[in-house]
């Protein structure tokens, strides 16, 4: 890891910031000097910095309003929005089990979440001139999970497409536009999908991890993702050392998508 001051006087806005990739994300800006607003629907027990977070579900449209407004009270101004918040609840077992109830949850916090905190926050940076954007998406939006999460990577889809989009339109404004697919990582959330597939298989953890690495092909690099190296890429990306970089995905996989 490079250890240095980069993002000193750069203010940052991390949803989903108290586990998995979202946290490890917090921890590095702030590691590196800068001054990162959070948010998640639970308060952790032992949440750093707790004058820089507020609690809310960032799958509503009050949740996003506060929490942004939020952000900008304390902040003053958001150099990088770094929308993470994302996963899925939905009941495994193929299209049938998906009612409207499980797509308007999966849309609304995989794609309108971002969508909804871009509509807040991206005006001020095009003001200014100056800002990145980046969204968390999935190696699912290429290689769906049909019969586990098949709303989860539509959602996904529509994100990186949506992305790209708007990195057309903000780019010429100054404002950068990227989204990241990870593929497997070790976060709470991959825990709780083994587990899920684990219950509605026999109760087998092993099973259940193997069936997944399985319908994902695989992961050529033998092991999932630690949280820090999906953040060490999402970090990269919101640095100036990315200043070229705009309107593009970028994988982190350890191999798995099987196409170039
Ligand atoms: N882990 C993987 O293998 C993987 C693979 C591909 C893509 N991704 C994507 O990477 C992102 C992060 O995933 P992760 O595995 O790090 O997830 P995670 O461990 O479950 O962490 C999710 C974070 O978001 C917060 N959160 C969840 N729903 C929220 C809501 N409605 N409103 C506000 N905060 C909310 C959680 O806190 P609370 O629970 O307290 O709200 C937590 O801080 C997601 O977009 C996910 O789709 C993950």
């Amino acid at each position: 890891m490079i250890e240095t001051r980069e993002f000193e006087g750069r203010s940052f806005l991390v949803t989903g910031g108290t586990k998995g990739i979202g946290a490890a994300v917090v921890s590095r800006l702030r590691g590196a000097g800068g001054k990162v607003f959070t948010t998640a629907r639970s308060v952790p027990e032992d949440l750093p910095e707790p004058d820089y977070f507020m609690a809310a579900d960032v799958g509503t449209v009050s949740g996003v309003k506060s929490v942004a407004a939020a952000a900008l009270k304390k902040l003053g101004r958001i150099d990088g929005l770094i929308s993470v918040v994302g996963g899925s609840s939905a009941p495994a077992g193929g299209f049938a089990r998906l009612d409207d109830e499980a797509w308007d949850r999966e849309l609304s916090m995989n794609l309108l979440s971002a969508v909804r905190f871009d509509r807040e926050l991206a005006p001020a940076m095009i003001e200014r001139g100056r800002g990145v954007i980046i969204h968390i998406s999935s190696i699912q939006r290429k290689m769906p999970l049909h019969d586990s999460t098949l709303a989860y990577a539509a959602a996904k889809g529509a994100l990186s497409t949506y992305s790209k989009g708007l990195s057309k339109e903000l780019s010429p404004k100054g404002v950068r536009v990227l989204s990241v697919a990870p593929g497997f990582v070790k976060t709470e959330a991959a825990e709780r999908l083994i587990d899920r597939l684990a219950a509605q298989s026999g109760g087998d953890r092993e099973v259940a991890l193997g069936k997944l690495m399985d319908s994902l092909g695989g992961i050529p690099m033998g092991r999932p993702a630690e949280p820090a190296e999906a953040a060490e890429l999402i970090v990269f990306l919101a640095s100036d050392r990315a200043g070229y970089l705009s309107g593009s995905e970028f994988t982190i996989d350890g191999g798995s998508v099987p196409t170039v």
